[in-house]
């Protein structure tokens, strides 16, 4: 067994970009050059547009904006801005969804494939089940989930999952999210002109906005999903170009929203249409994945993964890919023109996410199934176009056992200890692990790639550094595709641990970094540490837990950092949230926020003093607990 490297990954993107120059293509590596150095006032987020007497840039010689704004005030406004982003587009994202289990039927496109997940959420949600039918049930579920966004009064409903002293913090600090929407416009509001610059009230309301994600529209869904999809169980599959197949039609499903993708893959695999491409001289059809969309159906299906965010280029470059099919979220709008030099189509299905030099096929879940067999007829029909002496696929790929949600690693973890049977089905046996010190503790691995880190490198160095200290890793999102295509997801991978992580692994038969899903799905990670503090008695602070995201780019991203700080668990980054030109507002993100919420975020760019910065932490909780 051995790992696929950072250097292997690059000497095949550089074959590639020797056919994109080939057909002069544009490629991320040249656009970076011509960004470079970027604004410095855009790094430090000391500009500010956000009214026509401006753009005001924030200078010693001009410590001021017109209005009299000072840096700080001008900094928290541009996090808060940045917040509200991401928490609107992942809770969108999770309304999506509600309004897919709204559509549901049982001869419909969508069906309910985990009826027992929606019973224990109507349960939890105070609805009656007894003798209701199922899909009742899931449009009455699906109504109060979408009113969870426009609620008029009280907070969201899954906060209540919390242990009892985080739901304290937070109403206690006034950061419980009410309506999700809500939170989105008040912070808009709050960054208009004339409203909020004191940092400590954006910064506030920064944690509040990100807790309508984590524990609002996120949450909503990973857990819709589950019930429409099913609950992830482990299930091996691949990673890494090398999962396109040659002789095939190869559909590259890319982007967030599994209503599509799942759609597509259904399709994929239907006997008329793999004889359809067999009459057009194919082989088959391949169906892989790029970023979450990816993997969502990994998770569910083990379709393969074809790479993560900055690989999206590569999976045109490879003249292999019949269509990439995008939904929303992290699409490079560069895929067009690059689309355009090869014989790919570029097709755009949601109204939220249109791009030039995009074949718009519109995808409603009301006609889903016609939709998408004319994708994928459409990715069929192109077969015959391809340039067979533009083709190559790297051949690399590695294998991976995914699906590890909150369900499964439970499950699973059943088998490690000597427990008493009643202790069966709860965290305890990971806490067991945890307390003997077999395990030190366990790192949320999450987030993006960036080119300010060369991509891949810093997920992949920091998950190979804990787990040879015996830190257990759960992973979503493209950090989660980096390890994967590394090999770090192979069982096998547990040579490359430390002796205690090494033995959790054979006996529970799992990798040593576990996929939990994509971005949303960190709500699942908010379950676990969630379980892990009520089953165990701690709060999350004491947990030997933290969160990191070396690579991070977007605003998604920001909108995690805060859901996850809020809710009580150091966050490490290795990129800078554009704050650096306000002391205070740095300040208060990196310390001052630990006595509101008790945890704060470090930056660090270096990214081994990063690892050594969350061993530390591990170690500093478990001595404080005396374990
Ligand atoms: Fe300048 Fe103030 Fe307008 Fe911002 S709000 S652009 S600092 S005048
Ligand atoms: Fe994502």
């Amino acid at each position: 067994f051995k790992l696929t490297t950072v250097e292997e990954f690059e000497a095949a993107t550089n074959r590639l970009l020797e056919t994109g120059a080939k057909v002069g293509a544009d490629a991320w590596q040249l656009r970076v050059k011509n960004q470079t150095p970027h604004c410095k006032f855009g790094e430090q987020g000391v500009c500010c547009r956000i009214c026509s007497m401006g753009p005001c840039r924030i200078t010693p010689k001009a410590p001021r904006g017109i209005c009299g704004c000072d840096v700080h005030g001008i900094v928290a406004r541009n996090y808060l801005k940045f917040t509200a982003g991401g928490s609107a587009t992942h809770s969108d994202h999770g309304r999506e969804i509600c309004h897919t289990l709204y559509c549901s039927s049982p001869d419909g496109a969508y069906k309910v494939k985990d009826p027992e997940k929606l019973m224990k959420i109507a349960k939890e949600w105070g609805v009656e089940t007894e003798g209701k039918d199922i899909y009742d049930l899931a449009h009455e579920v699906a109504v109060l989930g979408l009113e969870e966004y426009g609620k008029v009064f009280g907070t969201q409903r899954f906060l209540k999952r919390a242990p009892k002293h985080t739901q304290e913090i937070w109403e206690r600090e006034e950061i419980a999210p009410r309506a999700i929407d809500r939170e989105v416009s008040c912070s808009l509001h709050m960054t208009h002109m004339g409203c909020s610059s004191l940092p400590e009230a954006l910064i506030r309301q920064s944690l509040r906005s990100g807790l309508s994600d984590g524990w609002g529209g996120s949450m909503a869904g990973t857990e819709f999903s589950d019930v429409l999809f099913g609950t992830p169980k482990p299930i091996d599959t691949e990673a890494n170009l090398g999962v396109m197949e040659v002789e095939n039609v190869n559909i590259v499903v890319h982007g967030h929203d599994p209503s599509l993708s799942e759609m597509i893959c259904e399709y994929a695999d239907d006997p008329e249409m793999i004889a359809y491409a067999k009459s057009k001289g194919a082989k088959g059809i391949t169906v892989s994945g790029v970023c979450c969309t990816s993997n969502e159906v990994a998770m569910r299906r083990g379709i393969p993964m074809a790479g993560n965010f900055l690989q999206q280029e590569n999976v045109v470059l490879t003249g292999a890919c019949e269509a990439i099919v995008v939904d929303v979220q992290c699409i490079f709008p560069a895929l067009g023109p690059l689309s355009k030099c090869f014989h790919t189509k570029f097709i755009t299905t949601s109204p939220i996410a249109q791009m030039p030099d995009s074949e718009f096929i519109r995808f409603n879940a009301e006609t889903a199934a016609e939709n998408a067999k004319a994708i994928v007829k459409a990715a069929i029909d192109n077969f015959e176009n391809r340039k067979p002496d533009l083709v190559y696929i790297p051949d690399m790929k590695q294998k991976a056992t995914v699906g590890y949600s909150l369900e499964a690693i439970v499950k699973t973890l059943d088998g490690v200890t000597n427990s008493q049977v009643d202790e069966l089905g709860t965290t305890k046996p990971l806490i067991e692990c945890i307390t003997s010190g077999v395990i030190r503790g366990a790192v949320a691995m999450v987030g993006c790639n960036n080119p300010k880190i060369r991509p891949d490198s810093a997920h992949i160095e920091l998950m190979k550094k804990l787990i040879a200290n015996d830190v257990i890793i759960v992973a979503s999102g493209c950090s989660a595709q980096a390890a994967a295509k590394a090999g770090l997801m192979d069982k096998q991978a547990k040579d490359l641990c430390g002796a205690g992580l090494k033995r959790v692994c054979e006996l529970a038969d799992i990798p040593p970094v576990l996929h939990m899903g994509s971005c949303v799905d960190i709500s699942r990670m908010m379950n676990l540490v969630a379980e892990l503090a009520k089953d165990s008695g701690l709060n999350i602070s004491q947990l030997p837990v933290v969160g990191c995201a070396p690579e991070w780019m977007s605003e998604k991203a920001v909108s995690i950092g805060n859901y996850v700080v809020a809710t009580g668990i150091d966050t490490y980054l290795g990129v800078d949230p554009y704050v650096s030109g306000s002391d205070k507002v740095a300040e208060l993100l990196t310390s001052g926020i630990r006595d509101w919420v008790e945890a704060a975020y470090t930056v660090e760019k270096d990214i081994d003093k990063l690892g050594d910065a969350m061993m530390a932490r591990i170690e500093e909780k478990r001595a404080a607990l005396g374990i």
